[in-house]
């Protein structure tokens, strides 16, 4: 049996108004469930069977969201701040009231994936260092990223308080030289997620990341014509497979 819940917070959830607005609205005859005018905003209501409307429109119950951001630089991976601009900052209201949080944290200088959801089962999956869930990065590092690096990732590499990470897999895309500086293009897939890890990981073999931008957590990927800044909602196929940890065939 689907589970029932009252009428009012079926409508605030979807962002429709306020609890007091809906019941104004309930009294008025705006609110219509199976064809039938329902004053009475507290009426127990089946989210998924009954059909809603509110002014005529169609109101359809969902629980969660799941946002995919193309996270910029100079924004924070938070849900408020008192002086920093935040990923949820970023978000118009219509999907800021499901109260979606970020799934794990990206420095406020790195760009790329970030998921968004309030769906707090899933986050906690996706974030428990059980599940090994690979996380590839983009990176631009100082420095002439070589074999013996490419070993030491896969056989892991001390951190600067002495922890030892997992295997990860680096693959050096090319060397560019500026004013006498050699800079490496690489990835890097690293199924951890310590604090700064990336970063981190490369001081532990001499070399400082200039540029980080990460490209997919287990098969959620940053879709490539989601410009810098900007999000969309993800396809129910997306998180079906990230759920289940399957890659996606695109
Ligand atoms: N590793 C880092 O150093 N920074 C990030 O934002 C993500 C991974």
């Amino acid at each position: 049996m689907a589970k029932k819940m009252r009428l009012d917070k079926l409508l605030g959830h979807m962002g429709c108004g306020s609890r007091s607005e809906i019941k104004k609205w309930a009294k008025g005859g705006l609110i219509v469930v199976n064809g039938r005018v329902v004053k009475d905003s507290g009426l127990q209501v089946d989210p998924e069977h009954d059909e809603i409307l509110l002014d005529g429109e169609r109101i359809q119950y969902r629980e969660h969201i799941y946002v995919m951001m193309h996270k910029p630089q100079g924004v924070i991976s938070a849900t408020e701040d008192l002086r920093e601009q935040t990923v949820v900052d970023l978000l118009p209201e219509d999907i800021r009231h499901f109260e979606p949080f970020p799934v794990g944290r990206l420095d406020k200088d790195t760009e790329g994936l970030l998921l968004l959801t309030n769906d707090g089962k899933l986050a906690h999956e996706l974030l428990s260092p059980k599940r090994h869930v690979p996380k590839t990065y983009f990176s631009i590092v100082e420095g002439e990223v070589s074999d013996d690096d490419v070993e030491a990732f896969r056989d892991g590499v001390t951190l600067d308080d002495g922890y030892e990470t997992q295997p990860a897999a680096l693959t050096i895309l090319r060397h560019e030289q500026e004013e006498h500086r050699i800079y490496s293009h690489i990835e890097l897939t690293i199924t951890e997620g310590k604090f700064h890890q990336v970063k981190r990981m490369f001081e532990a073999v001499g070399k400082r990341v200039t540029y980080l931008k990460r490209l997919s957590m287990g098969t959620l990927m940053l879709d490539a014509a989601l410009p810098l800044g900007q999000w969309r909602e993800c396809s129910e196929d997306e998180i079906d497979q990230l759920r289940q940890g399957k890659s996606i065939e695109k």
